[in-house]
C-alpha cells in the first residue's frame, strides 16, 4: 500500500482537533433536543416543495441573494412584527444555516480573546462552546424562575469592569430557556435592559423557543423593548419545523451584520430550503405549531407526573409552560456527571448541569428533553432512570 500523505506540518496555527463526532442514542433518549418525527409536517413539506418549485424552480440556476431569499426574509420579518412586536424589515436580517451559524458569526464579530461575555448561569452548550472557542471569558449571571436576577447582573458587570475587563454583551435565551425552562418576565426584561444599558453592554437575544408555548401568555421580545439598536436577535426554524432544515436568521443593525457576515462561509443559505420554508409559512405553519405544542404539553405532563411517581421529595424539577426541557435538581453532592456514561450504557441519556455551566458547576442537576420520545416512552424512561440511579448507588432518594 502507498505511504499515506501527512498533513501534520500543514495545519494552520488556528486549527484545532475537533472531529465532527456522532450522536449516540440510548433506548430512552432525554439528552438530545430533537422533535418527534411523528409530529413533523411532512405532507406540508412535500406540498411546499412541489408548489414552490413549480413556480420558482428555475431560479435554482442562479446564486441567490447573499442575505438569503428575499421572500423568506420578508415573511420572517412579518412574523416577527406580528408575534414578537419587532420593528424590522427584510433588510434588517440575514438567513443563516440554523441559528447556530448566526450565533457563531456574531460571536466572532464581537469577541476578542479575554473579553467578558455574560450568560445565564446555565446556558445552551452550543453557544458556550462557540464563546470558549473564540477565547471569551464567559461569566454566568444568577437566575430564578423569572429569569436573570437584576441585582446579580449589576454586581457581575460592576465587578468585571472594576477588574479592568471589557464587558461586551449579554447572551440570553429569554423564552423557555435552555436548559432552565423559564421565560423571563416583562419586568425583568426591562430591568435587564436598564442595567446593561447603564453599563454600555449589548444584548444578544436568542429567541428560538418563543413559538413553543403551550400555556400562559407570550412575553414581548427584548428587541421590541429597545429602540437604540442595542439588541441583536436570532431565531430558527429548527424547533418549529425541523433541525434538518438548517435555517435560521440574524437580525441586527446593518454595521453589525456587515461584520458578522465577514465570517460567513459558503455563500447564501440553501435556496432549496428557503423556497420550501417560504411556502410553508404562506400555508399551514401556524396550525402545525399549534398541533406540535399540544403534543409537547402532553409529553411535559407525562414527564412531570413520572418524576413525581419515581422520585421523592429530595428531588425537584421545573414545570415549563413551553419549550422542550425539564431541569431537575438532586440534593447537593449528588454527582450525575460521574455516572452519566454508566446510565447511558444502561439505557437512559441526559445532560448534566455542569455541561451548561461556564464554571463547570452543577453536576447535581440534569436536563431532560421531552420533545422526542412518546408519552409512554417518557413514563418508562423516567422510571428506568430512577431504577438505574438506585441500582448504581448514585442516588438513593
Ligand atoms: C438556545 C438555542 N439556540 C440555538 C440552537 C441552535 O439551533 P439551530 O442551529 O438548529 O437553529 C439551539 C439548539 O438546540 C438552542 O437550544
Amino acid at each position: 500500500m502507498a505511504e499515506q500523505f501527512s498533513y501534520d506540518s500543514l495545519f494552520s496555527a488556528a486549527s484545532r482537533e475537533t472531529p465532527p463526532g456522532s450522536v449516540r442514542h440510548s433506548k430512552y433518549d432525554f439528552a438530545v433536543a430533537y422533535p418527534d418525527p411523528d409530529n413533523l409536517p411532512l405532507d406540508d413539506l412535500i406540498e411546499a416543495v412541489r408548489t414552490g418549485f413549480e413556480r420558482e424552480g428555475r431560479d435554482l440556476a442562479y446564486y441567490s441573494s447573499p442575505s438569503g431569499d428575499p421572500e423568506l426574509r420578508q415573511l420572517v420579518a412579518e412574523k416577527l412584527q406580528r408575534e414578537r412586536n419587532m420593528k424590522v424589515t427584510a433588510d434588517d436580517m440575514v438567513l443563516t444555516s440554523g441559528s447556530g451559524e448566526a450565533i457563531g458569526i456574531l460571536i466572532q464579530a464581537l469577541t476578542d480573546p479575554g473579553d467578558v461575555v455574560l450568560v445565564e448561569e446555565f446556558v445552551y452548550l452550543g453557544t458556550l462552546n462557540q464563546m470558549r472557542r473564540y477565547g471569551a471569558d464567559v461569566v454566568g449571571v444568577k437566575c430564578d424562575d423569572d429569569g436573570i436576577i437584576p441585582e446579580d447582573l449589576d454586581k457581575v458587570i460592576t465587578e468585571q469592569l472594576g477588574k479592568g475587563k471589557k464587558v461586551k454583551y449579554l447572551y440570553t435565551i429569554p423564552a423557555f430557556q435552555n436548559p432552565l425552562g423559564w421565560t423571563m418576565s416583562l419586568e425583568r426584561r426591562k430591568q435587564v435592559l436598564d442595567i446593561t444599558g447603564k453599563h454600555g453592554v449589548a444584548v444578544f437575544e436568542d429567541d428560538c423557543y418563543a413559538d413553543l408555548r403551550f400555556e400562559g401568555e407570550d412575553v414581548t421580545s427584548f428587541h421590541s423593548l429597545d429602540d437604540t439598536g442595542r439588541v441583536v436577535y436570532c431565531g430558527s426554524f429548527s424547533k418549529i419545523i425541523a433541525p434538518g432544515m438548517r435555517m435560521g436568521y440574524l437580525v441586527a443593525p446593518k454595521p453589525v451584520i456587515a461584520r458578522a457576515w465577514s465570517f460567513k462561509s459558503g455563500g447564501a443559505v440553501s435556496q432549496f430550503t428557503a423556497l420550501t420554508i417560504a411556502e410553508i409559512m404562506k400555508g399551514n405553519l401556524g396550525q402545525h405549531i399549534e398541533i406540535q405544542n399540544q403534543a409537547l404539553q402532553v409529553k411535559r405532563d407525562a414527564m412531570v407526573s413520572a418524576l413525581g411517581e419515581n422520585f421523592g421529595s429530595n428531588v425537584s424539577w421545573s414545570v415549563p409552560k413551553g419549550g422542550l426541557y425539564i431541569w431537575v435538581k438532586f440534593p447537593e453532592g449528588t454527582d450525575l456527571a460521574a455516572v452519566q456514561e454508566q446510565v447511558f450504557e444502561e439505557g437512559v441519556s441526559y445532560y448534566n448541569g455542569s455541561q451548561f455551566s461556564p464554571t463547570g458547576e452543577g453536576s447535581n442537576y440534569i436536563r431532560l428533553c421531552f420533545g422526542h420520545p412518546s408519552p409512554d416512552t417518557i413514563r418508562k424512561g423516567v422510571a428506568e432512570l430512577a431504577r438505574i440511579l438506585q441500582k448504581i448507588g448514585a442516588f438513593t432518594g
